[in-house]
């Protein structure tokens, strides 16, 4: 790994743990709530299937780390936009954006309301949700060296467990030797209105068909990418939540740790 990019993962190691012990990386959650090994969990899957409320509670639940590593390539594509690095017909200024990287310093910080994505000082956690990224977080997405920018960074959040993360190729490329993997499905209208009642509770006025359209595209791009396509890992459990609430996927992981692992008390 390029030098300067290590200095900037160890600087957002820091930045991610300021309101944790002084250890750094995934473990300044020192509570353990439960008895459960210091392992990883993986969860795949397309896009609004709920995949970062589902991993955000197993963390709580868990004391374990939450990192969403589409907002990491969510932020690489603001980065674009807000650069003229992308057109609107999609086309990436490739040489450019691949130089950009050597020193952009995306990362994320642990604040009071939450881990928040930043692009060096600026918190751009609500930009990175709106539609004009979505339309252009798949093709940016499909960078290869954007891919090993952003899991380098994973990787490097993660060492030692005790961490959930959320994405397309967690449980693939990034963590294979993850201990608990999930691949997440659900119905596509029902992933739209998902998404589309999220953003209208942000604010955000959405049309339900143009949700729909975005989300069947990015399912395409994703899944079809060269580079580490969103695909189910073998060894992944398959949960389809198109019927299911938050709470009854709880009970269905609650359920998977304790056969997996003997985890008592859940
Ligand atoms: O999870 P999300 O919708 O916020 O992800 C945004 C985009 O990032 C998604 O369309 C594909 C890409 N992504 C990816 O390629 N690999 C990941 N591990 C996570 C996200």
């Amino acid at each position: 790994m390029n030098k300067s990019i290590r200095c900037l993962i160890l600087s957002i190691t820091t930045k991610i743990s300021l309101s944790g012990s002084e250890s750094g990386g995934a473990h300044q959650f020192d509570m353990k709530k439960y008895d459960i090994p210091d392992i990883t969990i993986a969860i795949d899957g397309y896009s609004s299937t709920g995949k970062s409320s589902f991993a955000k509670l197993i963390a709580s639940e868990l004391s374990f780390l939450y990192l969403d590593s589409g907002a990491l390539y969510r932020a690489v594509t603001l980065y674009a936009m807000e650069n003229g690095l992308i057109s609107d017909d999609n086309k990436i200024d490739l040489q450019a954006l691949a130089a950009a990287l050597n020193t952009l310093d995306v990362h994320f910080e642990n604040t009071a309301g939450g881990i928040r994505t930043y692009i060096g000082k600026r918190c751009v956690e609500k930009e990175i949700r709106s539609l004009k990224v979505s339309g252009k977080v798949s093709p940016v997405s499909a960078v290869p060296e954007v891919r090993e920018y952003v899991n380098a960074k994973l990787r490097e959040f993660g060492r030692g467990g005790r961490v959930v993360m959320d994405g397309r190729d967690i449980g693939t490329t990034v963590f294979p030797n993850a201990e608990l993997k999930i691949f997440m499905t659900a119905d596509p209208l029902v992933r739209a209105k998902r998404r589309a009642a999220e953003m209208e509770a942000k604010g955000e006025k959405v049309n339900i068909s143009d949700v729909l359209e975005n989300l069947k595209e990015r399912d395409y791009i994703d899944s079809h990418r060269a580079v580490s396509p969103l695909s189910k890992a073998p060894d992944a459990i398959e949960l389809d939540n198109s019927e299911m609430t938050l709470e009854g996927q709880m009970e269905w992981v609650k359920n998977v740790l304790s056969k997996k692992f003997g985890v008592n008390g859940l």
